[in-house]
């Protein structure tokens, strides 16, 4: 049997950077922003059991984690990819945790040179989880330093100078890497296929997302009406995070205009106060489809286009936006661009020839 030592707990290698949206904070961006880091902290579960959904990848990580435990050797490494907001941190924390093993994490851009990667690695003792967030991010000398340590743990260091340099080996911890990533298309090919394990983090269905809000609900001490959080969970676009910052906001409305307690006239009001629809979308998703519909009468329109009528960077369109809106059939992507479906339409309440419906929108988006 491994030794069952715990030294369990996350060391922040460095800060992460800046989330991308500076601007006005999102109700239901899923990227961590705002107060969202310190609420990690009290919602985050600490171990599969607390980890909610995802049972497929849950129950063979569990496999995993036992039977590397067992054979006192390191988990395989491991690459997790999803938008943001889906659990990706959440579980590498937790498999840090079921592992009995140190966590220390950092991000793609903020490891800059071969150095930091080999300040970072040389202090890894046996067994412990390097966790790499934004991993296609990463400078591509520091990418490929990474290779030899991932396969024979091992990094080459180069001393001396011109005619005096020299490459020299040095053996370290066998360890594990866990990678994050929104974007799994942007890993070069060397990377991805070093990775024993790849898991695709999927949106959460409602009915695990409203067990996300009662357990959070339960954290944070407020009482909340099954009916009411699952209101929340269909508002929340199939992400743990979102669900979690709708309850916060949603809570402060209980607070100041209700009795504390949540219920679902509660959590109507509040999404109404933000702007956040019955689908779970905000101003933001709505501008997206509408430009498509009314400004290119449905589209085709090119990524590129619509990150410029939108004001906001392809990268953000592509994480934080559209992959909800893809799953969920509101969009299309075709070679040309990207194409608003019926679903949007009607969600709108526009007719399909691109003609604003009489009467205004057919629908009741609150
Ligand atoms: N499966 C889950 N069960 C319960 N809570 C979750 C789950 N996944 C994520 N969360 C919550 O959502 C928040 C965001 O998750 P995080 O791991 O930071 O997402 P990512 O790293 O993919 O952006 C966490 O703080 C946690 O509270
Ligand atoms: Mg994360």
């Amino acid at each position: 049997m491994a030794s069952s030592k715990s030294r369990s707990g996350a060391r922040e290698s460095a800060k992460a950077p800046a989330p991308p949206h500076q601007g006005v904070e999102r109700a239901i961006d899923g990227s961590a922003q705002g107060d969202d880091v310190r609420y990690d902290r009290t919602l985050r579960p600490q171990r599969f059991d607390d980890y909610v959904g995802q049972s497929k990848h849950k129950e063979n990580l569990r496999v995993f984690v036992q039977a590397a435990r067992q054979r006192g050797e390191p988990l395989d490494h491991l690459l997790l990819c999803g938008p943001p907001g889906l659990g990706k941190t959440t579980l590498a924390q937790i498999l840090a945790h079921e592992m009995g093993v140190d966590l220390c994490m950092t991000n793609g851009p903020v490891v800059e040179h071969k150095g930091a990667l080999a300040g970072l690695l040389t202090k890894l003792q046996p067994r412990d989880i390097l966790f790499i967030d934004e991993i296609h991010r990463l400078n591509p000398v520091v990418e490929e330093s990474l290779y030899p340590a991932m396969e024979d743990f091992r990094i080459d260091v180069m001393t001396g100078e011109g005619a005096f340099a020299s490459s020299l080996q040095i053996g370290i911890s066998p360890f594990t890497l866990v990678g994050a990533t929104t974007r799994t298309g942007l890993l070069t090919a060397p990377l991805y296929s070093r990775f024993g394990h790849v898991l695709r983090l999927d949106f959460y269905p409602p009915e695990d997302l409203a067990l996300i809000v009662t357990r959070s609900a339960r954290l944070l001490e407020v009482t909340i009406s099954p009916d009411a959080a699952d209101e929340i969970a269909r508002r929340s676009r199939g992400t743990p995070r979102i669900a979690n910052r709708l309850l916060r906001r949603v809570r402060d409305f209980a607070q100041v205009l209700g009795s504390g307690k949540i219920d679902v006239a509660i959590v109507r009001d509040a999404c109404q106060r933000l702007e956040v629809d019955a689908a779970g979308f905000d101003q933001m998703d709505r501008r997206l489809l509408q430009v498509i519909i009314e400004d290119y009468e449905g589209g085709p329109v090119g990524v590129e286009t619509l990150a410029a009528a939108l004001g906001e960077p392809r990268d953000t369109i592509e994480d934080v936006y559209e992959p909800y809106l893809l799953q969920q059939g509101y969009l299309g992507r075709t070679p040309r661009g990207r194409v608003a479906t019926k679903k949007a339409f009607a969600h709108l309440g526009i007719a399909l020839s691109g003609e604003r419906a009489e009467g205004g929108p057919q629908k009741k988006l609150f």
